[in-house]
């Protein structure tokens, strides 16, 4: 048998029109459907191309804990790639999805990692949250010789700290329950009047208030902080 074709399928950050053309086709026709969810409740990917399914799929939930000491979860990713394998092995596509873009910080890398070497993949690039995030807010993220660093929240204060007072742009990702250390950070270089903050960007639930006003406690997983330290350039 002639093994199937593993697709990581990008589906954008929320907004369900911010799906691409190709990944439409793509899961619309793939047999199988893969999608990564919380040990409990709905996969938010899944819900971004919930109308466009066609409802007649077989679905591969992959199902991850979310606390960080047991993350990338190895033991999940290998039970999955085990699955999606058979699937590949019997000579059916499967089509990963993964919300945003699946090489920008996102899970799929992991299977692809594990099936890679044995199976045709490709990936479909996806409307990253990095610049849905920007278009929300207004902010062109770069410009002319910016240098643009990405930050993860979870970086250690001093870390991300150098990594901030190096940059022209910063785009601090996975802020959630780091936004108390990652506001002092900014605080500390005085940065604060150039810092925006916004969650669920093109999701219905979309949210931007001002850094200053969000509680220590209160920033979901899906939220971003854009910061320049440039004069805006493009007026
Ligand atoms: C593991 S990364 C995955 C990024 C995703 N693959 C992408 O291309 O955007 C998750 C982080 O991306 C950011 N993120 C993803 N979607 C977002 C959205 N719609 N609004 C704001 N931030 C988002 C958040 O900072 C979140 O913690």
């Amino acid at each position: 048998v002639k093994s199937g074709t593993l697709y990581g399928v990008g589906v954008g950050p929320g907004d369900p029109e911010l799906v691409t053309l190709k990944a439409l086709r793509i899961l619309q026709t793939v047999p199988v459907l893969a999608w990564p969810a919380p040990e409990e409740g709905p996969s938010l990917a899944r819900e971004i191309v919930a109308q466009h399914l066609p409802g007649t799929q077989r679905e591969i939930p992959i199902r991850m804990p979310l606390l960080p000491a047991q993350f990338p979860a190895n033991d999940v990713y290998d039970k999955a790639a085990r699955e999606i394998g058979a699937v590949l092995a019997a000579g059916d596509n499967v089509a990963v999805i993964c919300e945003g873009d699946p090489f920008f910080y996102g899970s799929f890398m992991y299977l692809f990692g594990r099936l890679a070497g044995d199976y045709p993949v490709e990936v479909v690039p996806g409307v990253s949250s990095l610049t849905a995030c920007a278009a929300a807010l207004g902010t062109p993220l770069s410009a002319k010789n910016d240098v643009l660093t990405v930050v993860p929240g979870p970086l250690d204060a001093e870390t991300m700290k150098q990594r901030l007072a190096d940059a022209d742009a910063a785009a601090i990702i996975k802020v959630g329950r780091h936004l108390e250390k990652i506001r002092s950070v900014i605080d500390e270089l005085g940065l604060g009047a150039n810092a925006r903050y916004i969650e669920r960007a093109t999701m219905s639930e979309q949210r931007i208030v001002p850094l200053a006003e969000v509680g220590d406690d209160d920033a979901p997983y899906f939220s971003m902080i854009l910061v320049h330290k440039r004069a805006e350039v493009w007026k």
